[in-house]
C-alpha cells in the first residue's frame, strides 16, 4: 500500500506540472487521466487489492485524487477557450437578422418618373441642364428683354452680376442647352428643380420642380402641341379629364397658351384647389418663337416647333392632393412614407 501512496503523490506532481496550451494537449491529457483506460480508472481499480480496515481511509485518498484530475482538466480546458483571441463558437446563425427599413419614394420623383414614361411613349428623350446659369441660357437667348421683371434681383436669385451668374429661373434654360448642341428634329422632356425668390408659404417656395418639353421638326402645328399634351394628361390622370388652352403670353412663344384640366378634387364642381373655378392650371406652352430659332442658327422657314413647361407640385398636389407646397422638401417622414415605392 505504501507504494500505491507513493504512485499517487507522483501523479498529483504530474498533474499539478502539467500544461497544456493546444486543444489536442487538454485532450491527451483527458485521454491520459480520466479515459476509460486513464490513470484516474487505474488506480481506483486498486480498491480491490486493498485490506478492508484500510478501505476507507484509501477511499477518501483515491476520490481525493480523482477530484485532483478532474478540476485540472476543467482548468486546462477553460484556459485554453480564455486564450483564443476570437471565441470558438459566438456567432448564432439561428438569431433573426437585422431588419433595415426600406424607404419609400419621394412624391416629386414617382411623378417625374411617370411624366418621363408617359412622354418616352411618344419619343420624347430626357435632356438636363445646369442649375446654376449665365444670363444667356435663362433670359436672353429665351427672348426675355433686358427690362423684363423676371431678370429683376426680386424675383431671382444671383450669384455673381456681370457676368452674371444665377440659379435658374425655369427649365427652359434647357431648351437653350439643347438647340446649341443639337439641332432638328428634336424631341426633349426637361425635368429640374427651378429658383425663385419667393417668400416661402403653403403656395409659393423658393424652389420647385418644372418639365420642360421642346418638339421642333417640319411641319410641327399647334395642333401636335395640343394633342400631345392631350394624350398626356389623359395618361397621367385618366381619359375623363377635360383640357382647355386659354390665350397667354411668354417671351419665348407666339402664339402662347396656358392649359387647364378638368378639377380632379371636385371634379369640375367648385372647390378650393380650382378656386371655384372647376380648372386648374398645369402648364404654359405656345409654338417657339423664331427669334428663339435663329437664336441657335435653326432656319425658322423650315422649322417650327412647340414646347411647354409645367410644375411637377402641381401635378402631385392633384394626384395625391397634398395642399401644402412645404411638405415637399421638410423631409418629414409621417409625410414621405405615405406614397407607395413600386414605382
Ligand atoms: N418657363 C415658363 C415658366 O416658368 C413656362 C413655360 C411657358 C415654358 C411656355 C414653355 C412655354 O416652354 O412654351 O413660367
Amino acid at each position: 500500500m505504501e507504494n500505491l501512496v507513493q504512485q499517487l503523490e507522483q501523479y498529483k506532481n504530474e498533474i499539478a506540472a502539467y500544461e497544456a496550451n493546444t486543444a489536442a494537449a487538454v485532450e491527451a491529457y483527458r485521454i491520459k487521466y480520466l479515459g476509460t483506460k486513464g490513470i484516474v480508472k487505474a488506480v481506483m481499480g486498486e480498491m480491490k487489492n486493498v485490506p478492508n480496515d484500510q478501505k476507507k481511509s484509501f477511499g477518501l485518498l483515491l476520490n481525493e485524487f480523482r477530484q485532483i484530475a478532474e478540476a485540472k482538466y476543467e482548468t486546462l480546458k477553460a484556459a485554453l477557450t480564455g486564450n483564443q483571441t476570437e471565441p470558438a463558437e459566438t456567432f448564432d446563425s439561428t438569431l433573426p437578422g437585422d431588419v433595415y427599413p426600406l424607404g419609400s419614394r419621394h412624391p416629386i420623383s414617382i411623378v417625374r418618373k411617370n411624366i418621363i414614361d408617359i412622354f418616352h411613349r411618344l419619343g420624347f428623350a430626357v435632356a438636363e441642364g445646369p442649375e446654376i446659369e449665365d444670363d444667356w441660357h435663362n433670359f436672353g437667348a429665351m427672348n426675355l428683354p433686358a427690362d423684363h421683371p423676371a431678370r429683376d434681383m426680386q424675383d431671382t436669385f444671383y450669384i455673381n452680376k456681370n457676368p452674371d451668374w444665377l440659379l435658374r429661373t425655369h427649365t427652359s434654360s434647357v431648351q437653350a442647352r439643347v438647340m446649341e448642341k443639337q439641332k432638328p428634329p428634336i424631341r426633349v422632356i426637361c425635368p429640374g428643380r427651378v429658383y425663385r425668390n419667393e417668400t416661402i408659404s403653403a403656395r409659393a417656395h423658393c424652389f420647385f420642380h418644372q418639365v420642360e418639353g421642346l418638339c421642333i421638326d417640319d411641319n410641327v402645328s399647334f395642333a401636335d402641341l395640343k394633342q400631345t399634351l392631350y394624350f398626356f394628361v389623359q395618361e397621367m390622370f385618366g381619359k375623363t379629364v377635360k383640357i382647355r388652352f386659354r390665350p397667354s403670353y411668354f417671351p419665348f412663344t407666339e402664339p402662347s397658351a396656358e392649359m387647364d384640366i378638368s378639377c380632379l378634387i371636385c371634379g369640375g364642381d367648385g372647390c378650393n384647389v380650382c378656386k371655384h373655378t372647376g380648372w386648374v392650371e398645369i402648364l404654359g406652352s405656345g409654338m417657339v418663337h423664331p427669334r428663339v430659332l435663329e437664336n441657335f442658327g435653326i432656319d425658322s422657314n423650315k422649322y417650327t416647333g412647340f414646347a411647354f413647361g409645367m410644375g411637377m407640385e402641381r401635378i402631385c398636389q392633384l394626384k395625391y392632393r397634398v395642399n401644402d407646397l412645404r411638405l415637399y422638401s421638410q423631409n418629414d417622414v409621417r409625410f414621405l412614407k405615405q406614397f407607395t415605392s413600386a414605382r
